[in-house]
């Protein structure tokens, strides 16, 4: 057979990624399926089933993490990887990550159906928690996996109403035996929405990162005094929420001040007690701050931290920060990323260079194995929420990208 010339089921891949929508839908027509929920216990446990309809031999890891792998013909040989993430974002979109999953799931179903055997084992895998909105950091099945987070760090991490990630694994009954420690990888694939406007602006297929920026994640803490609002004067409050607000204004202006190529954000925000006659005692937010240049992105956060103390102390709301998680910039493999490239045009797929502003199971993968990514557009450049949407032509051309590079790679001796 030549394999060249075989193709992924389009029509399916779409039914499939219809029905995974289905687990976590959202009246606004996207999921809400946040890490180690019930709807991510249930899409796990559909994954599950389609993995041993296609006979994969399944391996779940102390982080949840899942694994099917289907034999090669040498057995031995390091396999090719292939997956993203189930979990999402809070009433987030139906491609993030799951396209990556069932893109995979196609690729493995197309080899299966023709009986074709490669020479290397060829794996998927749902990585646990990729979006670290419920439990941060991001990325941690992966990264505990490619051994750069602790497992019992991980455990640890509580969501916002005290959960622990732990806990909350063994109770939807995802918290595996298998160690989640790394074994060789021939070669990692991630097929990935884009999450951005750049591909339907340029009007192309398929985008092909170069890498993805660095990412900074601190959380701050501001001290005020709660008090009754209408007995307390305006003069000589310390209200935690507006000293919060103004330093949230100078992580908006930051990205101009430093007049590079960086954006930092505020996206999460917990204001204590949260009641109209109450001055705010004490608030809780976040920063994210990204940029290929690290070391743009560790200035902007110094002098961040300048503008808070000195808000700080004009209100007399001290502020304390922790850096929560960080990755510096990844650059992917050079010769996948010109194969993903190559394997592209020759399906006749327009291509984009870029680099990615998202985050990925790729970053870690890259650490310890061959990795790039494959992308495909997101219309309107909307993502991380429910209108998050993707052409399925689109998502086809993808997965076919993808089903010619992992067995390009599986051939590989
Ligand atoms: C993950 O989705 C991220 O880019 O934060
Ligand atoms: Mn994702
Ligand atoms: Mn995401």
């Amino acid at each position: 057979m030549d394999t060249k010339k075989l193709k992924v089921n389009g029509k399916r891949l779409q039914a499939t990624l219809e029905e995974m929508a289905r687990i976590g839908a959202t009246s606004g027509g996207g999921v809400h399926r946040l890490a180690l929920s019930d709807e991510d216990k249930n899409a796990r446990d559909l994954f599950l089933r389609w993995l041993r309809e296609i006979h994969l031999e399944i391996i779940i890891d102390e982080m949840g993490n899942i694994f099917g792998k289907r034999t090669g013909k040498n057995e031995q040989s390091p396999p090719v990887l292939s997956g993203s993430h189930i979990d999402s974002q809070p009433k987030g979109g139906r491609f993030d990550g799951i396209l990556g999953v069932m893109g995979a799931l196609e690729a493995l179903r197309t080899l299966h159906e023709n009986r074709l055997e490669t020479q290397r084992p060829v794996m998927i895998v749902d990585w646990t928690n990729e979006e670290g909105t419920r439990f941060s950091p991001a990325m941690m099945g992966s990264g505990a996996w490619a051994g750069k987070l602790d497992r019992d760090l991980a455990y640890g991490r509580t969501d916002i109403h005290g959960k622990k990630f732990g806990e909350e694994l063994q109770r939807i009954g995802y918290r595996g035996e298998h160690p989640a420690r790394r074994w060789p990888i021939h070669a990692y694939y991630e097929l990935h929405i884009e999450q951005g406007p750049i591909l339907e602006k340029e009007g192309k297929i398929i985008g092909v990162p170069q890498g993805i920026v660095g990412i900074y994640w601190f959380d701050i803490y501001v001290e005020g005094k709660a008090n009754q609002v209408g007995p307390t004067p305006m003069g000589g409050r310390n209200d935690a929420l507006c000293a919060a607000a103004e330093m949230i204004l100078k992580v908006n202006e930051l990205p101009d001040r430093m007049g590079g190529n960086i954006v930092a954000t505020v996206g999460e925000i917990h204001n204590f007690p949260n009641s109209r006659n109450i001055i705010p005692g004490r608030v809780h937010y976040t920063v994210d701050i990204r940029s290929w240049d690290d070391e743009l992105a560790i200035q902007a956060w110094e002098d961040l931290q300048k503008d808070f103390g000195r808000i700080a102390e004009r209100r007399g709301c001290p502020v304390r920060s922790e850096k929560t998680w960080s990755v510096g910039h990844t650059a992917f493999d050079e010769r996948l990323a010109k194969r993903v490239r190559k394997t592209a045009e020759e399906l006749g797929y327009s291509i984009h260079p870029m680099v990615s502003g998202a985050g990925h199971d790729a970053v870690y993968l890259n650490q310890v194995a061959p990795t790039a990514m494959i992308f495909v557009p997101s219309m309107g450049g909307r993502s991380h929420v429910e209108v998050e949407n993707s052409r399925w032509e689109d998502c086809e051309a993808g997965a076919n990208v993808l089903l010619q590079c992992l067995l390009q790679s599986a051939s590989e001796v």
